[in-house]
């Protein structure tokens, strides 16, 4: 295993001037920065490997992508098999593998959510419940939070932190109102004129780092919803497929929303698919518009294949019993390195969606780094930069997070050994 200071391969220095050059020269310089020159090669299970040989234990996961793990045999060879007779097929027609699917949401989504429709991205997917709702209630304003992440296209992006939809001149602050995390006086008083479509709410706020909700206030928000012909949009992105130890994380507060929008982990990293599922009535477009949205590789028949296995996989009583064992037994973990370790202050937890917190500001990059040279790839919270995000997969066993914590320990006395210095 080579070190991370050791000189660059000239394959990995050739992908970096490339991407450089021809892809994300502020994104090269940036992980330059931070001392993170990470170029992922081979991958597999939770491990991948820098494109030097060095190994590191994937606790980022891409957002949950890998929630299966990388690559998942299981998934790779239902993929392969599916190439055997399939493409993307025509967007116009019905077709088993999208139909099946949409069927196999219908089941495994909560309450009466009933139609289901596919994009290649969780933006898009965001993007598309908005239109949706509008259509529904005849309403244009959007609530959500002020901490949210939903995405980068033009409606998902105006729905979250306004500064990059600012940037891109695609703000549309009349129609798009943010309200603080779990401030229901807020909600109640941005639902109170009825003439919101609809709340998006990211059932935990992942790129503000995961800060549980109270018991109160995803039930709270949908009660201002149904009082005020509201919709609720739970953006399960980062929390569904059993990251939580329910299959959605909606479900572990007995909310029943009436979109519910999935991606990531959806088809096991590979292939892009994300599905926005809502109710019948919400859905009613759906019986007199035929074609109200198209999207050529939205649903595309290989990717289907491969989704309705992974919500087979998750919704298996041990997957997510399993997932509920391996998280209690990393948070007995974390809370003894925490007994040691002032620098990690405190845990977020709900099942499998961790957060560390570390009490000073850019800590979790520090962190983030310090974890990079012990092996370990783990991202600090975008909006949050105290909090590290800690994703362990849903597979994980007990070997891998003995592996994880002993990295952890030594790259919390490395930022300890820093700070001090
Ligand atoms: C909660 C949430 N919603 C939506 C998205 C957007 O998904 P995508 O990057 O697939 O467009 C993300 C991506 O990180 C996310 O974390």
């Amino acid at each position: 295993m080579s070190h991370p200071e050791t000189p660059c391969s000239a394959r990995k220095e050739r992908v970096i001037a490339l991407s450089r050059e021809y892809l994300m020269p502020a994104r090269v310089s940036a992980w330059e920065r931070l001392g993170v020159p990470l170029v992922i090669g081979r991958r597999e299970g939770y491990r991948i490997w820098d494109l030097d040989g060095r190994e590191l234990l994937d606790v980022h996961l891409n957002g949950g992508t890998y929630n299966l793990g990388h690559r998942n045999p299981e998934l790779v060879e239902l993929l392969r098999q599916s190439f055997d007779e399939l493409d993307v097929g025509n967007h116009h027609f019905p077709s088993e593998a999208r139909a099946e699917l949409a069927e196999a949401l219908a089941c495994c989504t909560p309450g009466p959510l009933h139609y289901s429709m596919f994009v290649p991205s969780g933006s898009e997917a965001n993007d598309l419940a908005l239109r949706i709702a509008r259509h529904a209630t005849g309403r244009r304003k959007i609530v959500s939070l002020e901490a949210a992440y939903h995405g980068r296209t033009g409606l998902s992006a105006a729905a979250g932190r306004p500064d990059m939809a600012r940037y891109f001149h695609s703000d549309y602050p009349a129609e798009f109102v943010t309200v603080p995390f779990e401030d229901l006086p807020a909600m109640e008083h941005a639902l109170s004129n009825r003439d919101v479509a609809c709340v998006l709410m990211e059932t935990i706020p992942a790129t503000y780092g995961f800060p549980v909700p109270s018991d109160g206030y995803l039930p709270g928000v949908k009660a201002l919803c149904e009082r005020t012909g509201t919709l609720y949009v739970a953006d399960e992105v980062q929390t569904g497929l059993g990251r939580t130890g329910w299959l959605w994380g909606v479900e572990a507060w007995g909310v029943e929303p009436d979109l519910l929008v999935t991606g990531k982990g959806l088809s096991g990293g590979l292939y892009p698919m994300a599905a926005v599922t809502m109710t019948k009535s919400v859905g009613a477009f759906l019986e007199e518009q035929g074609w109200g949205y198209v999207s050529t590789f939205g649903g595309a028949e290989p990717g289907c294949r491969v989704a309705k296995r992974v919500l087979e996989i998750c919704s298996r009583p041990e997957v997510l019993a399993g997932a509920r064992r391996t998280a209690e037994r990393l948070v007995k973990g974390l809370e003894e390195l925490r007994a040691r370790h002032p620098y990690l202050t405190g845990i977020r937890k709900k099942g499998l969606v961790m957060a560390l917190e570390t009490g000073a500001d850019g800590g979790a990059i520090r962190l983030s780094r310090a974890l990079y040279r012990r092996g370990v790839w783990a991202m600090f919270s975008g909006f949050a930069p105290s909090v590290l995000q800690w994703k362990v997969g849903l597979l994980a066993d007990d070997a891998y997070c003995e592996a994880l914590l002993g990295r952890l320990d030594a790259a919390l006395t490395d930022v300890e050994a820093e700070s001090s210095a």
